[in-house]
């Protein structure tokens, strides 16, 4: 998609971190854009940032892991804007615990928000990009699409289910020459708040177990770190830099958007392991991987 100019983009989870980020940028590109979150202050705030800047957004409450919800900003977008032209679909919750620990509650949140959100976007805006064979859809995975690590069984889950979900899309996308397409952005650590996903959880997935920011993880480093999780993810890239990058990604129609390229010798020793058909002898974990400053 080279002129973004009157486009009418969607982001889910834009009124915080990285989708807050993207929605700003598309909406200084000249896209009109829908800001979806579950959380109505910081979602009225980007709207007022980006509308005192010149922009046009709209802001909707919508509750991702929810196909009713979804289903209605599409007939929101639709009559507001018009068609949407850009999906981001980005809404996502992150979680600690080990698989054996995590109750059923804190699995379905996690797997609500972070791949029934992705499957919903999916499903209610792609049938209006076909029709009109043009558009882009960016889906928010992560490096832990790529990467297993202890602690963080239900997050892992989702994110390599994004990730297999967005390039089956892609490939099926290509293969029907549809003229829509598709980015599996892969952030590595950016400083937003995902740590305090908790402040999102329904009261009905209350019953989960540790959380990350309880520092209740098995084997990990997060089990002695506290509020230290919170101080190291303030450090890192801003999440500006990486909506630069998905604007750029959707010009350029690309694939696999990953953030930076420090975890590429922990997913080089991960599909070693995969092609040796034998058991794992490399063992990643991304939250040491971040107090160590993205060294390995
Ligand atoms: N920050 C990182 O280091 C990092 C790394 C890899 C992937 N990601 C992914 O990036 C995406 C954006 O996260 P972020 O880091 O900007 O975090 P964030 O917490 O700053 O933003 C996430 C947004 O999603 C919203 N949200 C939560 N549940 C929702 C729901 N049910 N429906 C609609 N909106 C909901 C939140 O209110 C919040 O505004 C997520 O999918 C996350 O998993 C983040």
């Amino acid at each position: 998609m080279q002129d973004f100019t009157g486009k009418v983009a969607v982001v889910t989870g834009g009124a915080s971190g990285i989708g807050r980020a993207t929605a700003v940028a598309l909406a200084a590109e000249g896209v009109l854009v829908v800001v979806a979150d579950i959380e109505q202050p910081p979602l009225d705030a980007v709207v007022e940032e980006i509308t005192a800047a010149g922009g046009d957004a709209i802001g909707i409450v919508a509750d991702v892991s929810d196909w009713e919800s979804v289903d209605a900003l599409r007939a929101r977008c639709d009559e507001a804007f018009g068609a949407a032209d850009i999906v981001m679909n980005n809404a996502g919750v992150a979680g600690g615990g080990s698989i054996s620990s995590v109750e059923l509650p804190a699995w379905e949140w996690t797997l609500g928000v972070n791949l029934w959100g992705v499957i919903y976007g999916v499903k209610a805006f792609l049938p209006a990009m076909l029709e009109r064979g043009s558009g882009h859809i960016v889906n928010t995975a992560s490096i832990a699409g790529h990467l297993t690590s202890t602690g963080m069984g239900a997050y892992n889950t989702s994110k390599h289910a994004v990730s297999g979900f967005t390039e089956t899309l892609q490939q099926e996308m290509v293969a029907g020459d549809t003229g829509v397409g598709v980015t599996c952005l892969c952030p590595g650590f950016v400083a937003t708040n995902i740590v305090n996903s908790e402040r999102n959880r329904p009261e009905r997935y209350r019953e989960g177990g540790p959380d990350l920011d309880e520092g209740d993880v098995e084997g990990t480093a997060l089990a002695d770190s506290g509020s230290a999780i919170a101080d190291a993810y303030a450090a890192q890239m801003k999440p500006d830099v990486v909506a630069a990058q998905v604007v750029q990604a959707i010009r350029d129609n690309r694939f696999w958007l990953f953030t930076d390229d420090f975890a590429d010798d922990m997913i080089r020793a991960r599909h070693a392991d995969i092609e040796s058909h034998g058991t794992p002898a490399s063992r990643s974990h991304l939250v040491e991987l971040m107090f160590r400053g993205g060294d390995q």
